[in-house]
């Protein structure tokens, strides 16, 4: 039988003026007491989504958005495919099936996308919109990345498909977050304001630790591969490996190290592949690029004290009952 996503409005005592910046927005989740916060005009997608039909040769890579998703979706490619590198080159990882703007990619680096890329080029594309028949007649083997949490995705993924989740400190998310969302100018608030719409669950995707518990919980499953940003960033080749490993995959040495060299940010961020030109055209001169920092712990930066405790108490009641902690490496 066909599942549907329930749908919970936002309160507008709970939220009070901070709705304003949400109009259209919604809670769309499992149960509507439990939702994730998305835009007007989801619906459809939503689902279609929880009810379409995932496949034993898919490879999915999941994650709240700004948490390392597009360097993990570059990692899983490239050693899903043998570290081809020339065929990444000429077609790249953003060009992909969007489905309704970016709720749902699923990326070949086929001949589509290098279609699509030159169509944005020449001004002919401006936003590649596909509906949910693109990704379903796709051919295998699909690599599908998407930023829903898992409650939001077919409940028989993980028995069918081998998924990669990626988790990162929260307070670097929203710094992170912060910067793109201003660089694609949807949003013109100060950090401070962006942060007490962050822990109220008023950013896209939201809430934040809500999604990332639901993939810890089933991180021992074993067509899991729970990834904490702050991890693999430290260590690239030893997360190569275990995504080898994972996807039964065999890698030389030589393979790692050249792959761990494409992966690093320095390249990473010279790589119109993973970063297109078009993503980081932006009307506002102070933001930063869309492969940006990449650094763990640059929060202290951007949060004064009165932040710093009201984040520490957050994290503290969401994580209150779990064993959940974001590695913190840098006083190592
Ligand atoms: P920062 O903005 O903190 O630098 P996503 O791909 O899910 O949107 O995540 C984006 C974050 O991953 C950004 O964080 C970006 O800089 C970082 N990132 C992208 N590529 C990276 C790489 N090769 N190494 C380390 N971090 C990377």
């Amino acid at each position: 039988m066909e599942k549907k996503v329930k749908i919970e409005e936002l309160d507008p005592i709970k939220y009070g003026p901070l709705k304003g910046y949400f109009e259209g927005y919604r809670f769309y989740g499992p149960s509507s007491d439990t939702g994730y916060l998305m835009p007007a005009g989801y619906k459809e997608l939503a689902d279609n989504v929880l009810n379409m039909t995932a496949r034993p040769d898919d490879v999915w890579v999941t994650g709240y958005p700004r948490s390392g998703t597009t360097l993990t979706q570059e990692l899983v490619w490239q050693v899903a495919n043998g570290c081809d590198y020339e065929k990444a080159s000429k077609s790249p990882l953003m060009e992909t099936i969007y489905v309704f703007r970016t709720y749902l990619y699923v990326y070949f680096r086929g001949e589509m996308s290098v279609n699509l890329i030159q169509s944005r080029v020449n001004g002919e594309v401006s936003e590649p919109v596909y509906t949910m028949d693109a990704v379903n007649e796709a051919p295998s083997p699909r690599f599908i990345k998407t930023h829903f949490p898992f409650s939001l995705l077919p409940s028989n993924l993980l028995d069918t498909t081998k998924v990669v989740y990626i988790a990162r400190d929260p307070r670097d998310v929203v710094v992170s977050l912060y910067q793109f969302a201003r660089r694609l100018m949807t949003i013109k608030t100060d950090f401070k304001t962006f942060w007490t719409l962050f822990f109220n669950d008023l950013v896209i995707y939201s809430p934040c630790l809500a999604h990332v518990k639901e993939a810890w919980q089933l991180r021992h499953h074993p067509n899991m591969e729970f990834i904490f940003y702050e991890d693999m960033i430290r260590d690239i080749p030893l997360y190569i490996k275990r995504v080898a490993d994972f996807l039964d995959k065999k890698l030389t040495d030589d393979q790692i190290a050249e792959l761990t060299e494409h992966l690093n940010i320095k390249n990473f961020r010279k790589n119109e592949s993973v970063n297109p030109n078009w993503m980081n055209k932006s009307g506002n001169p102070d933001s930063e690029g869309f492969i940006r920092k990449g650094e763990a712990g640059g929060w202290r930066e951007h949060f004064d004290e009165e932040m710093a405790a009201q984040a520490q108490r957050w994290i503290s009641e969401h994580l209150a009952g779990s064993d959940l902690r974001f590695p913190d490496h840098t006083s190592q």
